[in-house]
């Protein structure tokens, strides 16, 4: 791996047997209380979202508020938040999507995006990409063009990948990590 995915791995720190037994959770904390690594990941972002001539950046709740929001500032671009359903007082559009047990919805104020709107949706992680497919579907719905998906990592073990890329279409996907 190159310095930055040197650096942004060193940063991240497995816990074993969290939430559950034999999960591995990767806890980006470590990454976010160094500002060398934090820097250096939003600058990699905002390059992305600057190639992509992004307008918007989407992040979706919780942790792709985290990273969004200083990759919008860093590039020039708005910060659009897809939260939880019933979060957001304003006319929202909604998208439902399956976990592992039941299913959940997200939200996203509709009016903040335009048809001239160019969007990069930002996450932390891409696990099954159950909720980066639903953040694609509910931006597409709006009208906005959409620009690209950018995660710190992707979970290569899970197939998110490739179901993220095909939701994509043309517009392009990348994972900063693979682990
Ligand atoms: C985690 C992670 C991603 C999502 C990835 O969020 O931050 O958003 O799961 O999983 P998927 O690809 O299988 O959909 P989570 O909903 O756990 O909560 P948080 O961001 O609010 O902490
Ligand atoms: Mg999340």
């Amino acid at each position: 791996p190159d310095g930055l995915s040197e650096l942004l791995l060193s940063r991240v720190r497995e816990v074993p047997d969290y939430p559950k037994p034999g999960i591995a959770f990767k806890d980006i904390t470590p990454l976010l209380a160094d500002p060398e690594a934090f820097g250096a990941l939003v600058e990699a972002l905002a390059t992305l979202a600057r190639e992509l001539g992004a307008t918007k950046i989407v992040g979706l709740e919780a942790r792709g508020f985290i990273l969004g929001a200083p990759v919008a500032l860093a590039a020039g671009a708005g910060f659009i938040p897809v939260r939880k359903a019933g979060k957001l007082p304003g006319a929202t559009l909604a998208q439902s999507y399956d976990l592992e047990y039941g299913s959940a919805e997200i939200e996203i104020h509709a009016e903040d995006l335009t048809a001239d709107d160019r969007v990069l949706v930002v996450d932390d992680v891409l696990a099954t990409g159950g909720t980066a497919e639903a953040a694609i579907s509910l931006v597409r719905r709006t009208g906005a063009g959409l620009v690209g998906l950018a995660v710190l990592m992707e979970l290569g073990f899970l197939p998110g990948g490739e179901r993220v890329r095909k939701a994509l279409g043309d517009a392009p996907y990348q994972a900063l990590l693979t682990v």
